[in-house]
């Protein structure tokens, strides 16, 4: 999660001097809670960080000899552009999926910096300035910006949670217009950590094939699942679609910068869409050659970095569970995969009073519902990858502080 994202105010603020454009009129400013956090920071208090979301800081053992040889292949003195990607770092793609028993040809397949490099990518291929893509709600906030940056505008489609997190499908028909161009799902979500069902899948494709709109895959925690594996929807062929993923959750490697998307669907609109999308990347080249050229190595690396990570996020679901169950006030929605769990705390006051309380009386950082369109008060949302002792400690703390107030 990019923090300075989730620092900052949504909304826009207005210029009287017009010398930038209105896409970036954001409000900058931090919020409260990021706030909150500078001061603690100049107080020297330890902090208990159950947001931590950035994998290279949360104790987990990188093989790093692997890591640094991947990078000094002699071949990256060479510059031999593919604006898909290196065939080789495609093929590694290709093996990842072929492992998980899914096919995906190389040929459909183009590598970028970062998931969100991607999604650009996406949103500049199917939208006018202004024409629309539906988004689910709770998710997480980066898509404000990617729309803004993009000239889209967003609408909301509820999730509902009922045993589970389901897609509200009659409202996400209700909130398709003639400029919507697709529907962003993601799976599984984060932070609600639900996969898609597959009746799920098959209502998104009637929608879009009947409205000429795209699904917009985002698979960033595919792989962190609780359960058995979930398909992903790179074998997707009832509309449009584009999947997204890379190695800053896949394999643990955010600094390395390596991710991509798969086009799958009606072979018209698939070959049609990879020509120009195609176009789009070789306008900025941005995939450099040492990381390309390790891909192979780096996707690697998710086996050992998996095997630690799901480790730390069951152990601490476990310490989650064996202290919640002496509480009557506070429990949690169901898990089904990725890196966070969402607490239900007492709606007696705004979230973020709550997680500015935590962090000043406590010295325990959490994110408030809020941060992600939660329908309402009463939902913290805490990283299942923080370091074990910190993380017991800090949901210990949180559950004291429900005691004393009441
Ligand atoms: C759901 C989701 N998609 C995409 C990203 C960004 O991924 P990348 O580092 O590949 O841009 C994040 C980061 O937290 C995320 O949570």
């Amino acid at each position: 999660m990019q923090i300075s994202v989730i620092s900052v105010i949504r909304g826009k603020v207005w210029f009287s001097k017009l010398m930038f454009a209105s896409r970036t009129n954001w409000n900058l400013k931090p919020n409260r809670l990021s706030q909150a956090l500078e001061r603690h920071k100049f107080g020297g208090r330890r902090l208990l960080d159950l947001n931590a979301s950035n994998p290279t800081e949360c104790g987990f053992n990188y093989d790093a000899p692997a890591i640094l040889q991947a990078l000094g292949n002699a071949e990256s003195l060479q510059y031999h552009p593919d604006p898909r990607g290196l065939k080789s770092a495609r093929q590694a793609v290709v093996d990842y999926y072929a492992e998980r028993g899914e096919q995906v040809s190389a040929d459909d397949l183009l590598l970028t910096a970062s998931t969100s490099e991607a999604y650009s990518f996406i949103l500049r291929l199917l939208c006018n300035p202004g024409d629309e893509l539906l988004i689910p709600t709770p998710s997480y906030p980066l898509f404000d910006f990617l729309a803004d940056v993009n000239d889209v505008k967003l609408s909301r489609y509820p999730l509902f949670y009922d045993h589970g997190w389901h897609i509200d499908v009659h409202a996400l028909k209700q909130a398709v217009s003639p400029r919507t161009r697709g529907v962003i799902v993601v799976h599984p979500n984060n932070p609600t950590g639900h996969f898609t069902r597959p009746e799920e899948v098959a209502q998104l494709n009637q929608i879009c094939a009947d409205n000429q709109m795209a699904v917009i895959a985002d698979e960033v925690f595919l792989d962190f699942s609780l359960g058995a594996a979930e398909k992903s929807f790179v074998g997707n062929t009832g509309a449009l679609t584009f999947t997204m993923s890379g190695i800053s959750k896949i394999s643990g490697l955010p600094q390395m910068k390596l991710a991509w998307l798969a086009v799958s669907g009606p072979a018209n609109s698939k070959r049609e869409a990879l020509a120009r999308l195609e176009m789009i990347a070789d306008t900025y080249l941005s995939m450099n050659a040492p990381i390309q050229l390790a891909a192979p190595i780096f996707l690697k690396q998710r086996e050992n970095f998996q095997r630690q990570l799901m480790a730390r996020v069951r152990a601490n679901l476990a310490e989650l569970d064996a202290q919640l169950a002496k509480e009557k006030k506070l429990d949690r929605l169901n898990v089904e995969a990725g890196w966070y769990a969402v607490l239900r705390v007492p709606a007696t006051r705004p979230d973020e009073d709550l997680a500015i309380d935590l962090l000043e009386k406590h010295d325990v950082y959490v994110h408030p519902g809020h941060f992600y369109d939660f329908p309402g008060e009463g939902y913290l949302v805490v990283s299942l990858i923080t370091p074990e002792q910190d993380f017991a400690e800090g949901i210990r703390r949180i559950l004291l502080a429900q005691s004393v107030s009441g």
